[in-house]
């Protein structure tokens, strides 16, 4: 055959391939999420996410430790609260166990992006992320409450603040309040269009969420694309420095879209469910660990993401250090 163009020329052998990889997969772009819990010595593997834990302040430090020298840029931190009450009071206490995460990590990790969830179902009776009455998600209230909860992590130290609840115009009120407060510096990741999705099981099962209901009048309808543009422009326009999708490997298209219309950086977050897919997946025999994973993070990246938020970022970075 007389051949012009042979695709195959540039598949021949590893260097090639390498040289010419559209996508590169990187440690520095990935953020860890992480549980805190009340207590000592508590460091307990989470149902349905093995790879995760969840950690008292103690533990958790302990655990920095042990991962510093993969030097991942950042964390993301959950709360695992028994103090639940209808308002979500504890979101609002200094002394709870994210809150002393946040500045025991900020004094002994100085160099580490401590993000937090800005959300209060941590913490709330009925297990959603606003305040709740008469069958109803009251909007604006619980923006109010969510700009204390950003402002209180930014006080302990928090370089980067992460609203997950899907309420109208947070970004905003978050961004007005931290300015307000002399913390013009904080980042707001946004959770900009976050899917009332079936993936989140085993993050529901960690935090012991049972939630009322769903959440389906405040996350959006996985059919929806064009709507998660109009989050993008909203967000952006209210001074989220990062967007992101969630879930991710479902969302491909959205991320990039995101890409292609927005100017600041990107992140997906690789939740849960879809963690414990691929586990299950790699027990019944049907794909191996470490390239099903870093399939699903290249396809994340390629899609348009620059950071993704996932609980195999440990592993990730072990298995690209080797
Ligand atoms: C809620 C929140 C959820 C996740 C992150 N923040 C679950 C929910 O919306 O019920 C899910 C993350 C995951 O599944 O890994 N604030």
């Amino acid at each position: 055959m007389d051949l012009i163009q042979r695709p195959r020329r540039l598949r021949q052998n590893l260097n090639i391939r390498r040289m010419t990889r559209e996508t590169l997969v990187h440690p520095s772009k990935f953020l860890l999420p992480i549980f805190v819990t009340e207590g000592s010595g508590v460091k307990t593997p989470n149902k349905n996410l093995e790879i995760s834990y969840t950690f008292s302040v103690d533990s958790l430090l302990k655990y920095l430790e042990e991962i510093k020298s993969l030097n991942l840029p950042g964390v993301l931190l959950f709360g695992v609260s028994s103090k639940r009450d209808a308002l979500g009071s504890e979101a609002l206490n200094r002394e709870s166990p994210v809150c002393r995460a946040i500045s025991e990590i900020r004094e002994r990790f100085p160099n580490l992006i401590v993000g937090t969830d800005v959300a209060l179902d941590p913490y709330t009776d009925h297990g959603h992320d606003g305040l709740f009455e008469d069958g109803r998600i009251l909007n604006d209230e619980t923006v109010d409450v969510l700009a204390q909860m950003a402002c209180l992590h930014a006080q302990m130290g928090a370089q980067m603040v992460a609203p997950s609840d899907m309420m109208d115009g947070r970004v905003l009120a978050i961004r007005k309040a931290l300015d307000k407060m002399g913390s013009a510096d904080t980042l707001i990741l946004a959770y900009t269009a976050k899917y009332a999705s079936a993936y989140y099981g085993p993050f529901r099962d960690t935090l012991g969420a049972e939630v009322f209901g769903d959440k389906r009048t405040y996350q959006m309808d996985p059919s929806n694309r064009r709507e998660a543009k109009r989050e993008l422009a909203l967000d952006t326009s209210e001074g989220a420095d990062i967007v992101m999708v969630k879930p991710a490997t479902l969302y491909l298209d959205v991320i990039s879209d995101f890409r292609a219309n927005s100017s600041v950086p990107v992140a997906a977050y690789h939740v849960s469910g879809e963690c414990a897919l691929i586990e299950a997946g790699v027990k019944a025999g049907v794909c191996e660990r470490k390239p099903a994973v870093m399939e699903a993070m290249t396809s994340i990246f390629r899609a348009g993401a620059d950071i993704v938020a996932t609980y195999y970022a440990v592993e990730i970075a072990k298995w690209l250090e080797a």
